[in-house]
């Protein structure tokens, strides 16, 4: 039908005869001239209509915005003036001999270039027509393009393609499951993987050696602007590896991927321990574009009177640190401290002490806080000292257990540095974040995995019985610009670790329901073997600078885990129900 993509049309068209097809994105009605920009995939083309062509401007005349349309015409110069250098096209036009309408258009829900102030709500209600936008289409490209690129990547390493079930039993990622009923199996449910990891790990009981998958995981957990319910991941595992072999292979990846699509050379990454992270950044995925660490002053207040920073200070699971915000007493009025102290709260602190340094060399005279009747003169020089602080810095105090100040302080360290901008922009910051604990506390104080069960612990299994809290693991995230991109581990190949674990955890005898198979495997000749999984659509967000997860989804689901296009999920009908033999409680609405 076409013989030219409108996008695609330059100077060196000039006077040949083409014919193009697209939707008509603006048009302009001067009266005896009509121009409209037709759009494709590839750009945005302006065709011209004149009067004289009768039939042709009086069907031209009828065109709206987004009707569908094929044009036969002559490409010529803009009129002097006229060119537009933000276009490829912007030099030229299509004097249209010949019109066609393939399809009308109903007014859109929204005009594709005003799409700005439209909720997102509508945009995804009418996905279809919000993914016409060139810059939505663009990321879905470069998603395409990063995805090939890294199965390109894979194989070139040996790797081999094997697609694993999507109707499976529970896998433990932590998060809830999504459930399948079974009609042929009443009151039996499926679920759908929260990640391959079991069936990887198997396939290398099998001698596959080498496994990658561009695999779908479900996991229904709080939603964030990273998060989706269903989300992508390239799965990844390998026989007879170290940790270093699956570092290396992930930082040769993600460096090639990087410097062939977006020309940034990523470098080497920074390798850090998760309590060094910790202890400078309060977190296991910290952003190093932002320039603020965290710095402990528990040796400073031992001796304090005041019993805020005392009390933590002299319990070694407990630590006082701070948050130096430079050049920010100007910046922070006293009603935005107030929020900060509010913010803080949130992630479990019991207050926010801070002291604005006005002159720092007037001693106490020259510093403004709640807390400077607390502290002695000594204190104070001590920790303005420890903290370099110099006029018109703030310094933030955090005090409690290690976990909660680190925490709260590292939720602040971010929203300061956004809310100053002092977040480096364009810039991308890889780091490894290793030597994991095999287990953290979780919000009811019980002991769960920091990454999975089936992760290797850094010990002989004597050793880890005997202290099984304070085992580390053979487990390694990377992290780009404060974002997990990838998690992965070595793998327990010993059945006796394995049943270990299960133990710790507290899980024996449910894991020998739900993973029997696994341990049966552990019998039959398993090699050592580990691996790594990274969200490719975290990865796709963050190399398209795009500010939602949502935006390299092609149909993502909305906050509340839902499709507002389909209207997924929806209520089933009852003959559906009786033959998945399922009854739905009267309040379950
Ligand atoms: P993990 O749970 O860390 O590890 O997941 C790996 C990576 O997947 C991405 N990710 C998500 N992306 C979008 N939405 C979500 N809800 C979501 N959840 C996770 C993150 C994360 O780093 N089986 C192990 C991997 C292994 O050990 O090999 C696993 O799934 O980028
Ligand atoms: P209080 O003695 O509770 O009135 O607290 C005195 C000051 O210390 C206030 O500015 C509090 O915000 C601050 N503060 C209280 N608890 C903590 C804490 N755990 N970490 C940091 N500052 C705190």
């Amino acid at each position: 039908m076409r013989t030219h993509y409108c996008g695609d049309l330059r100077t060196s068209h000039l006077g040949q005869s083409v014919e193009v097809c697209g939707w008509v994105h603006t048009h302009r009605n001067h009266g005896a001239v009509i121009f409209l920009d037709l759009r494709d995939h590839k750009g945005l083309l302006q065709v011209v209509f004149e009067s004289e062509n009768t039939t042709v401007f009086a069907r031209a005349e009828k065109l709206r915005n987004e009707f569908v349309i094929r044009v036969v015409g002559n490409v010529q110069h803009r009129r002097a003036g006229e060119t537009n250098p933000k276009l490829g096209t912007g030099e030229i036009e299509v004097l249209a001999s010949e019109l066609e309408v393939l399809n009308t258009s109903e007014v859109p829900p929204f005009a594709l270039h005003e799409h700005i102030g439209i909720g997102e709500d509508v945009r995804l209600r009418y996905r279809y027509v919000d993914l016409r936008r060139a810059e939505i289409q663009q990321k879905l490209r470069a998603r395409a393009s990063i995805v090939s690129q890294i199965r390109r990547f894979m194989e070139a390493q040996g790797f081999v393609d094997i697609e694993t079930p999507t109707l499976a039993r529970s896998t433990p990622e932590g998060a809830r499951d999504y459930l399948v009923p079974s009609r042929i199996h009443p009151g039996n449910f499926y679920a759908l993987p929260q990640s391959p990891q079991i069936f990887k790990q198997l396939l290398m009981v099998s001698g596959l050696d080498r496994y990658y998958q561009i695999a779908r995981c479900y996991r229904d957990e709080d939603m964030r602007s990273d998060r989706q319910p269903e989300f992508t991941q390239l799965d990844v595992e390998a026989s007879f590896v170290t940790e270093a072999d699956v570092m290396n292979l992930v930082e040769a990846m993600l460096v090639e991927l990087f410097r062939v699509q977006l020309d940034v050379d990523l470098g080497k990454f920074p390798v850090i321990e998760y309590a060094e992270a910790m202890y400078r950044y309060g977190s296991d995925k910290p952003d190093l574009r932002n320039p603020l660490q965290l710095v402990d002053i528990d040796d400073l207040v031992v001796d304090s009177d005041f019993q805020v920073f005392a009390a933590p200070a002299n319990d070694t699971n407990s630590r006082v640190a701070v948050l130096k915000v430079p050049a920010s007493v100007d910046r922070l009025s006293r009603k935005r401290l107030d929020e900060l102290v509010e913010f803080v709260k949130k992630f479990g602190a019991q207050g926010l002490a801070y002291i604005r340094v006005k002159d720092r060399s007037a001693g106490r005279d020259g510093l403004q806080s709640p807390i400077l009747k607390f502290l002695s003169d000594r204190e104070l020089s001590e920790i303005l000292t420890r903290c370099e602080a110099t006029s018109g810095d703030i310094l933030f105090f955090g005090a409690d257990k290690a976990l909660t100040a680190s925490v709260f302080l590292g939720e602040l360290r971010d929203h300061v540095a956004k809310d100053l901008e002092l977040v480096e922009v364009g810039g991308f910051y890889p780091c490894w974040i290793v030597d994991w604990p095999m287990f953290e506390l979780d919000q009811d104080q019980c002991h769960s995995p920091a990454h999975h069960p089936f992760t290797r612990p850094n010990c002989s299994l004597a050793q880890f019985n005997s202290n099984p809290y304070e085992a580390k693991a053979h487990a390694y995230d990377v992290v780009i610009n404060g974002y997990e991109i990838g998690g992965g581990s070595l793998r327990i190949h010993d059945l006796e670790m394995q049943q270990a674990v299960f133990r710790v955890l507290g899980i024996s005898q449910e894991a020998q329901v739900k993973f029997g198979f696994l341990l049966d495997a552990l019998k039959l000749g398993c090699p050592p073997h580990g691996g790594i999984a990274l969200g490719i659509d975290r990865l796709v967000m963050i190399m398209t600078d795009a500010q939602s997860i949502r935006d390299v989804i092609a149909f993502p689901k909305t906050q509340t885990a839902s499709c507002s296009m389909t209207q997924a999920p929806s209520e089933i009908d009852h003959a559906q129900l009786r033959e998945l033999n399922l009854t739905l409680r009267k309040d379950s609405k």
